[in-house]
């Protein structure tokens, strides 16, 4: 990386970053559009209508006016990219093609706002995104070419990889992101564990890891947004974050292609691992659009010991 005389490392924009880091044009290009679209966002968080959408997503889960004005904000923005043939939104029962044979351009998944729930009692939110080469949106998470999400939070931050590294950024007072810090790395070991899901409805295995990780005095922290929990276990190095199967929801909560791939993609690039607790999340053939999957991320000894548990309930 060069750097100017006089200038700290710490004044690169997104878009340098990824220019010297010899990233292919396009993706850099998609990376920014989407790093643009997410300063609409922040606006119709801060200013924009708390109510509901008056319809549904694919899920039977009410919409709210925010989910379904930050899908059409980063819609148009992947639209128009120029680079974009295929995207997929958790708030869209169905791929929408906007090229076809699209080979040459690049397939996007997203949740374009996590947590939306959240924003009346004024909690972090998060847009998570997906990056595929080619215009098949079903490979597997593995196949990803870029993965980041951008976190609402007292502070707006942008995390991203493209397979060199994650790396962090933050909105300045002039909107643009520029960088915190480069090649995150998570330790083995988790001092934190952020549990999602009905605690009644943990399984026996799941229960026992709990009560493993407390004897072991790692601490809860859990805000109920898994961007804001993601981003704490990542941040901090030493954490777990999961939302198990359930009984009566055996495949938990969080949605494969939206959620659980782009942030499986960050914590190997960071070190750690991701499961379903009986193999890498990475791996998964995802079958389809709303597919949802347990999910065990962090440090990756922890993650291990939770599919040792698993693995007892068979
Ligand atoms: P979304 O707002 O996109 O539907 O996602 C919310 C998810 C995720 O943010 C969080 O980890 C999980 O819902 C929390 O679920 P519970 O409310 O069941 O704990
Ligand atoms: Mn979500
Ligand atoms: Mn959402």
């Amino acid at each position: 990386m060069i750097i100017e005389a006089g200038q700290s490392k710490f004044q690169i924009d997104l878009n340098r970053h990824l220019r010297e880091n010899n990233e292919n044009p396009a993706l850099t290009h998609l990376i920014c559009e989407i790093s643009e679209a997410s300063k609409y966002i922040i606006n119709s968080i801060r200013t924009g209508d708390l109510g509901v959408a008056g319809t549904s997503n694919l899920y039977g889960e009410e919409q709210l006016a925010l989910d379904v004005l930050s899908d059409r904000i980063l819609k148009k923005r992947l639209i128009h990219s120029g680079v974009v043939g295929k995207i997929a939104s958790e708030e869209a029962s169905d791929v929408l093609t906007i090229v076809d044979n699209a080979e040459h351009l690049y397939s996007v998944a997203y949740d374009p706002l996590d947590g939306s729930s959240l924003v009346d009692v004024n909690l972090a939110v998060g847009t998570i995104v997906s990056i595929f080469k080619g215009d098949n949106i079903f490979q597997t998470g593995r196949k990803q070419v870029a993965a980041m999400y951008i976190l609402y939070g007292p502070r707006t931050t942008l995390i991203y990889s493209t397979g060199n590294g994650v790396h962090e950024f933050s909105l300045n007072q002039l909107m643009e992101y520029t960088l915190v810090q480069e090649n995150i790395q998570m330790n083995t070991k988790a001092n934190i564990y952020s549990p999602g899901g009905l605690r009644n409805k943990y399984t026996k295995g799941v229960a026992e890891y709990v009560r493993h990780l407390e004897e072991k005095g790692v601490k809860l922290r859990y805000s109920g947004g898994f961007v804001p929990d993601f981003n704490q276990v990542l941040l901090k190095g030493k954490g777990i974050f999961f939302y198990p199967h359930l009984k009566g929801a055996p495949n938990g909560k969080l949605r494969l292609l939206f959620e659980l791939n782009p942030m499986a993609f960050l914590i190997e690039q960071a070190g750690g691992a991701a499961s379903n607790g009986k193999m890498p999340i990475l791996d998964i053939v995802p079958k389809k659009i709303d597919q949802r999957e347990p999910i065990f991320i962090g440090c990756k000894e922890d993650v291990e010991k939770a599919e040792e548990y698993v693995a007892t309930e068979d």
